[in-house]
């Protein structure tokens, strides 16, 4: 079994209660942080730690927050983002559902190295039984003196607040949220100025992920050593994976960074297999946003290496044969699932969480919506395939916000590595209303790599 961090106790009866947490060790990382050591103490912790922010985009979390600025006479926040929209990722959700003391403890310690006094969880509108459980915990804490005026004897303050989201995936994105969280339309903020200057009230501002934040608890208790003796290279720890699609056991996983895809797709200690003895034809890694991979491209590189989950390996040959660990959410295809239907089904979605406020976004998504509509419905010419092309590299890099980026990728590289699907989607529509493609080649195992022989 691997060791897990984050996850280790969610299956104790009542560990969601304060008591219960307590008496597991919880809250002995705020007793150590504010006790012993200085805020600045913490953020270096982290920085030796290696943590990435694991709401996406894997910035270096010790050095995002040693770059908030520090003016004299100006609040700074720290705001949590647990809006979690992204198709394919829902780990947020369960360790806020199951181990919610957790996300409180990683705020507090958080708070406390950033300087902030007041600072806030932003929970996706939908999710309301999680921000009751959330407000639950946080007033188990407050009575415990965890929360409020100085806190274990130790000066510090804080107050801590759940705010319910806007009901859209686009206040996921972070100065979005700081606009939500002001009480306006959630519409991205043009960066510069970034919210470590200029954030929440023109307050500098630190937005971090759920899982990023609780992954301080065990980086103060046990030291940033020790955490980054977890994981491979850059990637160190462990990280949650959301697991869904046609698997034996879909559900959250806490893994060490450095497991191949396959022991995590195959063996029983994770996902189990394929479900109903089928064979895999793709995967998304990273929650909807990522480039989808066929099957023998997320099992081993171009240069015929295991494929690992980690930031590097999983990015590894670029968007030519690569993807992202993005958020960590990994939808897994049998070899019954249609390509060109699931990538009309994204597209429709970031058609409809565009904010509109860019052109090649508002206008792009809806293109790719309506020209890949029909095409899975057999309407579809073969320039039509390029002209999706064409739209997603106009989107790619000219929006506001990383959604237009969000909303190319899959496309362009569900047409990379599976064009003669989209091809059959033309010359057979009849038949393509009646079966799927199949599984093809896609499994197939990848030709040798120059210069390697078969001894
Ligand atoms: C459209 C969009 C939606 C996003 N949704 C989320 C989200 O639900 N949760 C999250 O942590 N980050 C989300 N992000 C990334 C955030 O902007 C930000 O990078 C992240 O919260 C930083 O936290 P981290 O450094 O701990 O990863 C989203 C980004 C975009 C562009
Ligand atoms: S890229 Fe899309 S979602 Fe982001 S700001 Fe522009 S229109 Fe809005």
């Amino acid at each position: 079994m691997g060791r897990k961090l984050l996850l280790e106790n969610i299956n104790v009866p009542g560990i969601n209660t304060f008591e219960v947490y307590r008496q597991k060790g919880g809250y002995r990382a705020v007793e150590k942080a504010l006790k012993s050591m200085s805020p600045e103490d913490v953020v270096e912790e982290v920085k030796k730690s290696g943590l990435r922010g694991r709401g996406g985009a894997g910035f270096p979390t010790g050095m995002k927050w040693s770059f908030l600025a520090k003016p004299e006479g100006k609040p700074r926040y720290l705001v949590c983002n647990g809006d979690e929209s992204e198709p394919g990722t829902f780990k947020d959700r369960y360790l806020m559902t199951y181990i919610p003391h957790l996300l409180i403890e990683g705020m507090i310690v958080s708070s406390y190295a950033l300087g902030a006094n007041t600072s806030y969880i932003y929970v996706r509108g939908e999710m309301m039984p999680q921000i009751r459980i959330l407000e639950k915990a946080i007033a188990e804490a407050k009575n415990a003196g965890l929360l409020g005026k100085n806190i274990l004897g130790s000066g510090y303050d804080l107050e801590l607040y759940v705010q319910p989201g806007g009901g859209a995936y686009i206040c996921g994105e972070e100065t979005a949220l700081i606009e939500s969280l002001e009480g306006k339309r959630g519409n991205p903020r043009i960066k510069p100025p970034f919210p470590a200057i200029s954030g929440l009230y023109n307050c500098p501002t630190v937005v971090n992920n759920v899982e990023s934040i609780a992954a301080t608890v065990p980086i103060i208790n046990d030291g940033a050593d020790e955490y980054a003796k977890m994981g491979i290279g850059r990637s160190t720890g462990t990280k949650l994976i959301s697991a869904s699609g046609n698997l034996n056991k879909p559900g959250v996983y806490e893994i060490e960074l450095g497991v191949s895809v396959e022991e995590f797709i195959y063996s029983d200690e994770y996902c189990g297999g394929i479900a109903n003895g089928k064979r895999m034809k793709a995967v998304v890694a990273g929650g909807s946003s990522v480039p989808i991979l066929p099957a023998n491209l997320i099992l081993k590189t171009a240069n015929g290496e295991n494929r690992l989950i980690t930031y590097e390996s999983l990015a590894d040959g670029g968007f030519a044969t690569g993807t992202m660990l993005g958020s960590g959410g990994f939808v897994v295809f049998d070899e019954d699932q249609c390509i060109v239907r699931n990538t009309w089904n994204y597209s429709r979605f970031y058609h409809h969480e565009s904010c509109g406020q860019c052109s090649p976004c508002r206008e792009g998504t809806g293109w790719m919506e309506k020209v890949l509509h029909r095409l899975e419905y057999g309407h579809g010419k073969l320039s039509d395939i390029d002209l999706l092309v064409d739209v997603s590299k106009k989107i790619e890099g000219n929006t506001i916000c990383p959604l237009g980026d969000a909303a190319a990728w899959p496309v362009a590289s569900a047409i990379r590595h599976f064009r003669d699907e989209f091809e059959w989607h033309v010359t057979h529509p009849d038949e393509a209303m009646q079966r799927n493609y199949g599984l093809a080649h896609y499994a197939d195992p990848l030709p040798k790599p120059e210069g390697v022989t078969a001894n």
